[in-house]
């Protein structure tokens, strides 16, 4: 007789057999199997060979429609053909230069107008241009301590991996061994949406605050958006006690066509961009104020890197900001995004779930909850265990939902009306599934 398999989780492990196997031969050669702690999964990764459009395939042949596409880096979609040519082009002309490249002058006019900021340096990764801004804000500031928020992610360098996902109760949890205490010394953590928070670490150390930094929309715990006057109440602070306030916009600066900044109206002393602006090719940005960036130079501030503004990635940005990620194409895919959440909303009511969908341009995120957390603390007394039912059900029925349970989904201008339909489909279906068959999976911190 044969037995039907309804554990999503065991569903998961028939589709990709592959995967396993060369899970297990990853893992003889790098840790976990991955280049990338973010990517590690239970029970195993799926290893994907290529992907097209909206679309990625797996080693066991399965085709999927994407919405993690690279934790949101590829709002352009797969392999689209304009960039693709660019790249053809790029190459043979070299890809590093080491003096600096003719058209890094035009990208770097496009982004100063674009996300109104006065001066820009660029690097590779959203790692390196968080770590750059911090350097610059304490040259500048020439003072010492920094805040962050539990639950914001700024990339994996030492003075940031304090309170992103803490699964211990203590008030300050590293993010990561290695870490030397005396680096932490100098990272305060305040609480989102908590103006008090803030506040209260600043009155503690009126005069050693260099800079506060933040994911203006909390995009690495769900999706959390600011509460109506908080950001705002962060710049008169800021003001008040002379600190910076730096806006890191890795994730959200490709949402809205001038970022977070632009859709709230504000102007940070410095941002920091990276993921979608070069088509899925590794280029970051600092910005800001030109008081501030004017510290970087030999004998001053450092910023340096072999890869910074490469004409590969420089080309790629350009096309992806001129020719593709448009004002009107960003209101495209919010579109899209908007009848998913429509989608999702019409399942809850259907099934009478409790189930709250945020949503922030072509991201979004759905919460089985009654309603959307506030901060970190909130977020993880979620209802977990059918969030991990209905994400290995849609995967089982070829979607990627989103890359995991602090993630958030992302529509790339490849996707269409017909992928939509498709996910809120099988969503209902999952979403069924996950009613009754809980997952109870352990959170772990992917730091
Ligand atoms: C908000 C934010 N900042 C910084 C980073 C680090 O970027 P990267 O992975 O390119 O180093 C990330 C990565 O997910 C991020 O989400």
């Amino acid at each position: 007789m044969v037995e039907l398999v309804s554990d999503p989780l065991k569903l998961y492990e028939l589709k990709t057999r592959k995967s396993k196997v060369l899970f297990e031969e990853a893992s003889s050669y790098m840790p976990f199997g991955v280049s990338s702690n973010y990517r590690c999964f239970e029970p195993y990764p799926i290893y994907l060979k290529r992907g097209k459009g909206s679309k990625v395939w797996d080693v066991d042949g399965n085709e999927y429609t994407d919405y993690i596409l690279g934790f949101g880096a590829l709002e352009v979609g797969h392999a689209h053909p304009r960039i693709v040519e660019e790249i053809r082009n790029a190459t043979e002309e070299s890809t590093i230069l080491g003096f600096e490249y003719e058209k890094t002058i035009e990208l770097a006019k496009i982004i100063r107008n674009r996300y109104n900021v006065d001066m820009v340096r660029f690097s590779s990764t959203g790692t390196e241009a968080t770590m750059h801004a911090i350097r610059i804000a304490r040259a500048y500031t020439k003072r010492k301590k920094i805040i962050k928020f539990e639950g914001h992610y700024h990339g994996s360098h030492d003075q940031v991996l304090l309170n992103i996902n803490p699964m211990k109760k203590e008030s300050r949890v590293p993010s990561s061994l290695g870490i030397p205490e005396e680096v932490l010394v100098n990272t305060l953590v305040a609480e989102w949406n908590n103006y008090e928070s803030v506040e209260k670490l600043v009155k503690a150390h009126p005069n050693d605050i260099a800079a506060i930094i933040m994911e203006p929309v909390a995009m690495n715990m769900g999706l959390i958006l600011p509460e109506k006057d908080f950001l705002k109440g962060i710049f008169d602070l800021a003001k008040e006690y002379n600190f910076l306030v730096i806006f890191d916009e890795v994730k959200t600066g490709g949402k809205f066509y001038s970022g977070a900044a632009g859709y709230y109206g504000l102007k940070p002393d410095l941002i920091t961009l990276a993921k979608s602006i070069a088509g899925g090719l590794p280029l970051s940005v600092i910005g800001g104020r030109k008081e501030v960036m004017s510290v970087i130079g030999p004998g001053s501030t450092a910023h340096g890197g072999t890869f910074n503004a490469n004409p590969l990635s420089i080309r790629v940005a350009l096309v992806t900001l001129k020719e593709i990620l448009t004002q009107q194409a960003l209101y495209k895919i919010s579109t899209l995004s908007e009848k998913l959440q429509k989608g999702y909303e019409d399942i809850a009511d259907d099934l009478d779930i409790d189930l709250t969908v945020v949503r922030w341009g072509p991201s979004g995120m759905i919460y089985f909850s009654e309603k959307a957390p506030k901060n970190y603390k909130e977020f993880m007394k979620l209802d977990f265990q059918t969030w991990f039912s209905y994400f290995y059900y849609m995967i089982y029925r070829d979607i990627l939902p989103m890359a995991g349970f602090n993630e958030q989904w992302t529509i790339s201008i490849a996707h269409t009306e017909d992928d939509i339909i498709d996910h809120i489909e099988k969503a209902e279906e999952a979403i069924k599934v996950a009613k009754n068959e809980k997952l109870n999976l352990d959170l772990f911190e992917a730091f």
